[in-house]
This record gives C-alpha cells, sequence and structure tokens, in this order.
C-alpha cells in the first residue's frame, strides 16, 4: 500500500482508507473487528468516522472492538458539525462537545484528523479557531481538515486557523466527478463547462490540500453503484476490460482511477465485505496509462472539448 503525505509530511496516510459509515450493517461485532483486521493486514490503517454515522453506533462498535495496541497502529480520523433534521454547526461549543463525545464512543483519547463535515453558512471563523486551538492543545485532535467545501470556504477558515486545514473530503468518483469536469471544459458553454465549486481541485492541488474522495463507487447522491450497473454499460465493459489486463477486480480499477490523478487523492472506500476490501487494495500496485484514465472518463458519459 502506497502513501500519502498530508500537510507536507505532517502525517502519512495509506493512499486507501477505510470509510466506517456502514459498518453497524454488520450484525455482530466479530465481524466487524474481521473487516478492521482485514484492513490493516492490507496496509488500510486509515479508518474514517463521523458522530452521526449510524447515530453514533459506528464509533461506539469501532471502539468496543479495538484495545489500546491496536489503536496505537491506526489512525482514526472523524468528522462533526452536522446536527441532522436540524442545522450545520461551526460553533465553538458544539465542535468541543462532539469530540467528546467521539473520543467516549471511540474509547481513544485521542483523534488523528478531525474533519467539519459540511459547510455552516452562520460559521464564525473564530469559534472554529477557538475550538482547534483548544483541541490541538489538550492532545485530543492532532490534525484538522473540512469536507465538501469550496475553496473561498477554506480560504476564509485558514485565515483564523493559522493555516490548519490539510484536508477536504469530497464526493468524487468516476461517475461523479464534477471536481475535474469544468477544469476540462474551460471557457466551453456547456453544463460540464459550469464551475460549481469553485476551482477546488487545483485550489487544493496549489495550497498542499489532500482530497480524499468519498462514496468512490457511487454515483449520483448515495443514488447507488455503477460497478455491474446496467445504466453504465460503456463504462463497466471498459472497466472490466481493464480489470482482465491488470488483473484485479472491477472495484480495484475504479479505486485505480482515482489513485492516478497526479493530486495524490486519498480513496475512502465503505466496503463491509472483507474480500471486496483486499481486492480493493490491489488498485494501489497498478497505475493506469494516461488513455486508459480518460477512456474510462469518457466511457462514464463525458466528453472532451
Ligand atoms: N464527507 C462526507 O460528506 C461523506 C459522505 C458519505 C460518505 N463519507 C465517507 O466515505 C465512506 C465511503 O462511502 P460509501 O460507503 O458511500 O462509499 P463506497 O465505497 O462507494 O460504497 C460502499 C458501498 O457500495 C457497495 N459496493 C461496493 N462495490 C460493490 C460492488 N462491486 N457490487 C455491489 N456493491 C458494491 C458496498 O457493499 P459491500 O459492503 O457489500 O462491499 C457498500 O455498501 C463512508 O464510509 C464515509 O466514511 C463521507
Amino acid at each position: 500500500m502506497k502513501n500519502i503525505n498530508i500537510g507536507n509530511g505532517k502525517i502519512q496516510v495509506p493512499e486507501i482508507g477505510l470509510g466506517c459509515m456502514r459498518i453497524t450493517e454488520l450484525k455482530t461485532k466479530e465481524a466487524v473487528r474481521s473487516l478492521i483486521d482485514t484492513a490493516m493486514d492490507q496496509g488500510i490503517n486509515f479508518f474514517d468516522h463521523a458522530d452521526i454515522y449510524a447515530g453514533g453506533s459506528a464509533e461506539e462498535i469501532f471502539g468496543d472492538v479495538t484495545d489500546a495496541g491496536l489503536r496505537n497502529r491506526m489512525l482514526i480520523q472523524s468528522k462533526c458539525a452536522i446536527r441532522p433534521g436540524c442545522c450545520f454547526d461551526f460553533s465553538k461549543e458544539h465542535i468541543i462537545n462532539s469530540v467528546e463525545g467521539s473520543l467516549k464512543r471511540l474509547k481513544t483519547d485521542y483523534l488523528d484528523i478531525l474533519l467539519l463535515h459540511r459547510p455552516d453558512t452562520l460559521m464564525e471563523p473564530e469559534e472554529v479557531a477557538g475550538a482547534f486551538q483548544e483541541l490541538e492543545k489538550s492532545g485530543k485532535v492532532r490534525y484538522f481538515g473540512v469536507s465538501n467545501e469550496n475553496p473561498y470556504q477554506m480560504e476564509l477558515l485558514n485565515k483564523y486557523c493559522d493555516n490548519k486545514i490539510l484536508i477536504n473530503q469530497l464526493q468524487f468518483s468516476i461517475a461523479h466527478c464534477g471536481i475535474i469536469d469544468a477544469g476540462i471544459n474551460v471557457n466551453i458553454h456547456n453544463d460540464a463547462g459550469t464551475n460549481r465549486d469553485g476551482g477546488v481541485l487545483e485550489y487544493c492541488r496549489l495550497k498542499d490540500i489532500t482530497i480524499q474522495a468519498w462514496s468512490p463507487f457511487q454515483y449520483g447522491m448515495f443514488e447507488g453503484v455503477f460497478l455491474n450497473n446496467e445504466k453504465f454499460p460503456l463504462l463497466n465493459k471498459t472497466i472490466d476490460r481493464l480489470a482482465e489486463k491488470y488483473q484485479v477486480s472491477n472495484n480495484a480499477i475504479a479505486i485505480a482511477w482515482i489513485l492516478r490523478h497526479p493530486a495524490r487523492i486519498q480513496a475512502i472506500v465503505g466496503s463491509t465485505n472483507k474480500q471486496r476490501v483486499a481486492d480493493i487494495c490491489k488498485a494501489s500496485d497498478i497505475t493506469l496509462t494516461r488513455e486508459e484514465w480518460y477512456e474510462l472518463y469518457m466511457a462514464a458519459g463525458r466528453q472532451l472539448p
């Protein structure tokens, strides 16, 4: 498993991380522990959580099955600031309380990384800065980032937070790649040319902010998996041909497509299937050619200008 340097070497993470949003779908604690062990065996020592996943149960079950020895060999990231059905909340009080809750459920003294889950338009950046300072000083959080933010939102936060934002977690897959479409279609008067996110990909590269790709096998907003899906015949035909060429699974090709981008994007995969997780990791061993990367991009229905 190859690593990615976050924040110019502040922290090293595997280029594939395991998302824990769905782990409560596993019926037993043994099954969750077994999934974690499989991931660790494959070099995935990075686990992505959020206070809201399964209403907190995802963190809880994870904490139940990890002892101190195992925890010290892993990197745990969690998120806060979504209050389901209510609002987004970047207040100092909410951020700190949320981290306290995550630490308790995860049964750990510290988070390696904390992300602000979705932009809060009512944010006061001074409050976020205050929360980050306190959490860092107390040793409860080592590093910080955001999720689903555009460049100016990150600029605003970084102005007050002493450039602590090292990560932006964004939805990104072959079938959901708005963050690259606009850059390929600059000044073209079609839908793909519409710059919806302010050039977030280029901004992150410029500022050394690592992008993490969430839902790397999904299309739409949780509409489903594009692999083996009859809605994407050409894409699957192309993926299957490359899977055969490289002797890996179709999931591995989907991840290899993300890892091939020179932005050094970390893929956060959400599988709860041990075999699939092991298969996905083979993506780290292959490098798609430039021609294959663009062929997949177009097979997903995109056109080059
Ligand atoms: N920041 C945010 O706003 C945000 C939002 C959503 C998610 N996330 C993070 O991103 C992580 C990944 O998200 P995700 O779980 O939506 O991503 P995903 O990895 O794209 O999807 C995982 C799901 O797809 C299924 N799947 C994968 N390959 C399949 C195949 N070939 N055939 C059938 N089913 C297949 C998996 O089933 P199996 O379990 O059977 O493999 C699992 O249910 C989450 O765990 C979370 O940590 C962040």
